[in-house]
């Protein structure tokens, strides 16, 4: 496909989506299957190049893959994964580089990982600091830990109990991760609940992990361990049924079904945020799968609070939604956006600027006065800056709106190969 996208106004929006695998899940269910002994398979794995490139680092650390009918076969070998020789690829991905970390700390000696442009802006201190407590050394560049990073890991890991400082299922990951080589129990401690992934796929692996809420917090445990190998089957993914949920609320003319998706609820947040703003939304649960529909809504502005979305993954499209809503949308606490793949925070208002909106900012929070209508949307250009999920939110507005230029397209890749070509089957 090509860097620059044109997106037009879609004058009819029906139909239904299959969004690929999670991506969080994705990344874990190739992992656990290659530190586990033996065969696993994994139907539904995600073909974004974020996983893609998880797939080939498990390859250079001794597992081999291949694809089935349907499905997509790890073999974690026997003797367990070892240092390679060549340095581990992450290209655009945060998941990867980040879990990454803590797997490659129980395996002893040095490993290199290198990542994108993106990637190595983004700060590696947060697996950093507790993987040391840990026994484990991760080296990088300047005070935040960037990329390229040598990981020096020990011949034993230490056990600890971390609280995690920011709302970071990476962080988590990566420190359960690292628990499975540690002796002791490994316990993680966050304020914010963030997605369950990690800890749901090992206990499912057959590994000792408990979990336990509290207030908006949870304490994790896990013991040293290898995973057992099985089938994973990975739902949709609802982190990009979310651009499909704005554009079906926004567009004047829309009715559109996601099928199957996971229904975490710390993946689902942004219904409860649409529903809130008016949208006509449901999640319908039937044989197993959960379903979203939505359709045309006249919105109205809200307050988003970071911890409602955790991860904040659907900010950048939130903010398409609070573009076309009716007064004043706030959005608090959004530090993070700043940390993904690129400045979230600024591009989120950059794109709400470029619609029409008027936005401002007050430290890490920051406002939309929306236009009520998509269709008072300007025709606009946007550089997304290696940032997948901008791609997408600009796309969003673009097809509600009145189209748009999208410079650095290619890079939806990392999450959503098929997204353009899905947006146009709804049209
Ligand atoms: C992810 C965690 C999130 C999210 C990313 C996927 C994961 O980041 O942004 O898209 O799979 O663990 P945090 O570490 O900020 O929660």
């Amino acid at each position: 496909m090509s860097d620059t996208q044109r997106v037009k106004r879609a004058s009819r929006l029906r139909g239904s989506v299959r969004v690929p695998g999670d991506k969080s899940a994705s990344h874990r269910a190739l992992m656990i299957s290659a530190l586990a002994d033996g065969d696993s398979t994994i139907e539904g794995l995600s073909n974004g190049t974020d996983v893609a490139a998880t797939r080939r680092i498990i390859a250079q650390l001794g597992a081999t893959t291949f694809d089935g009918d349907g499905y997509t076969t790890v073999h974690g070998p026997v003797a367990g994964l070892h240092v390679s020789d060549r340095p581990l690829d992450c290209a655009n991905s945060g998941t990867t580089m980040r879990l990454l970390v803590g797997i490659v700390s129980t395996i002893p000696g040095d490993h290199v990982l290198v990542g994108d442009e993106s990637l190595s802006r983004r700060p590696m201190d947060r697996v950093a600091v507790p993987l040391a407590l840990m026994g484990s050394r991760v080296e990088g560049l300047g005070p935040r830990t960037t990329a390229p990073l040598t990981v020096r890991s020990p011949s034993a890991l230490s056990a600890v109990t971390y609280r995690i400082p920011v709302a970071s299922a990476q962080v988590k990951s990566a420190i359960l991760f690292a628990g499975l080589g540690a002796k002791g129990t490994t316990t993680v401690i966050e304020d914010v609940r963030t997605r369950s992934t990690t800890e749901d796929m090992l206990r499912l692996a057959g590994l000792d992990v408990t979990s336990l809420n509290h207030g908006d917090g949870r304490t994790v445990t896990v013991t040293s361990g290898r995973p057992r190998p099985r089938h994973w089957r990975v739902p949709g993914d609802p982190s990009q049924a979310a651009f499909f949920a704005v554009l079906g609320a926004i567009h004047r003319d829309a009715r559109i079904k996601v099928v199957d998706i996971d229904s975490a609820p710390e993946r689902i947040g942004f219904v409860e945020v649409l529903r809130r703003m008016g949208a006509k939304i449901a999640l319908v649960t039937s044989g197993g799968a959960t379903s979203l529909t939505v359709e045309s809504s006249r919105l109205r502005g809200t307050e988003v609070r970071a911890d409602e979305v955790p991860s904040v993954d659907e900010i950048p499209v939130l903010v398409v939604a609070a573009a076309a809503a009716l007064g004043v949308s706030a959005f608090r606490g959004m530090g993070e956006l700043r940390l993904k793949e690129s400045d979230r925070f600024a591009g989120s208002m950059a794109l709400a600027t470029s619609l029409g909106c008027r936005v401002w900012s007050d430290g890490d929070d920051f406002f939309i006065e929306g236009l009520s209508d998509a269709r008072s949307f300007d025709d606009f250009t946007f550089d997304v800056l290696l940032d997948h999920r901008m791609v997408m939110s600009s796309a969003v507005a673009g097809a509600a709106g009145h189209g748009c230029t999208i410079a650095g397209a290619a890079t939806v890749a990392s999450s959503y190969t098929d997204f353009f070509s899905d947006l146009a089957l709804l049209g």
